[in-house]
């Protein structure tokens, strides 16, 4: 009951004896600052869980309203059947450090190094150190800020996919000097 939480987009593989793949995940969080680290939580059964077990890398990619259809298309379907970046017509771009390509279409991509995997139950929890981002040079504005709030970020809640509303502060504004 946790929500919302964001669907993010993972894509794993991209080595040989993996095609790059993409896995829908919501259980996802970040765990640490120093170093910066997240975790995903993904079934055992999942065709991802057997690519990130073998080559323990990934790229998070955060999700857009205008990719919410892929969003829903890429936890439905198994990479095991389809090749998912044609499939959900996303583009895969180069990493800088891990194998496993990033999606063009996120304003933003955390390529992540698994650092342990912890087996919880139904859901194994891969924590994983980001090693490198990347943003969408247009979200990034002249003074060379990133305005996250103008990517459109999906949510998801309950079993639904909403859009952010608007704006109601920002972290700090309670205290913050008039
Ligand atoms: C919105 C959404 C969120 C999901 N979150 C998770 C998750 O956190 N962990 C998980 O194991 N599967 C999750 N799934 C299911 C997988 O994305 C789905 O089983 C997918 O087909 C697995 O693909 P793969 O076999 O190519 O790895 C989610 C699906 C959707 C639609």
């Amino acid at each position: 009951m946790l929500a919302p939480v964001p669907p993010v987009l993972l894509s794993c593989g991209g080595m040989e004896e993996f095609r790059p793949n993409i896995i829908t995940v919501a259980w996802a969080g970040t765990v640490c600052s120093e170093p910066p680290m997240v975790s995903v939580s993904i079934r055992p059964q999942r065709f991802s869980h057997e690519i990130i077990s073998a080559t323990r890398e990934f790229v998070l990619n955060l999700t857009t309203v205008s990719m919410a259809k892929a969003v829903d298309w890429c936890g439905v379907k198994s990479g095991r059947d389809v090749d998912k970046f044609e499939g959900a017509h996303l583009t895969p771009f180069p990493s800088e450090i891990v194998s496993a390509p990033g999606i063009a279409e996120s304003p933003v991509n955390m390529e992540c190094r698994v650092k342990k995997v912890l087996a919880l139950g139904s859901h194994d929890m891969f924590i994983a150190e980001i090693v490198a981002v990347h943003v969408s040079q247009e979200l990034v504005d002249k003074r060379g800020k990133l305005r996250l709030e103008d990517a459109g970020l999906l949510a998801y809640a309950h079993g639904g996919y909403f859009a952010l509303g608007k704006r109601l502060g920002f972290f700090g504004y309670s205290v913050k000097k008039k």
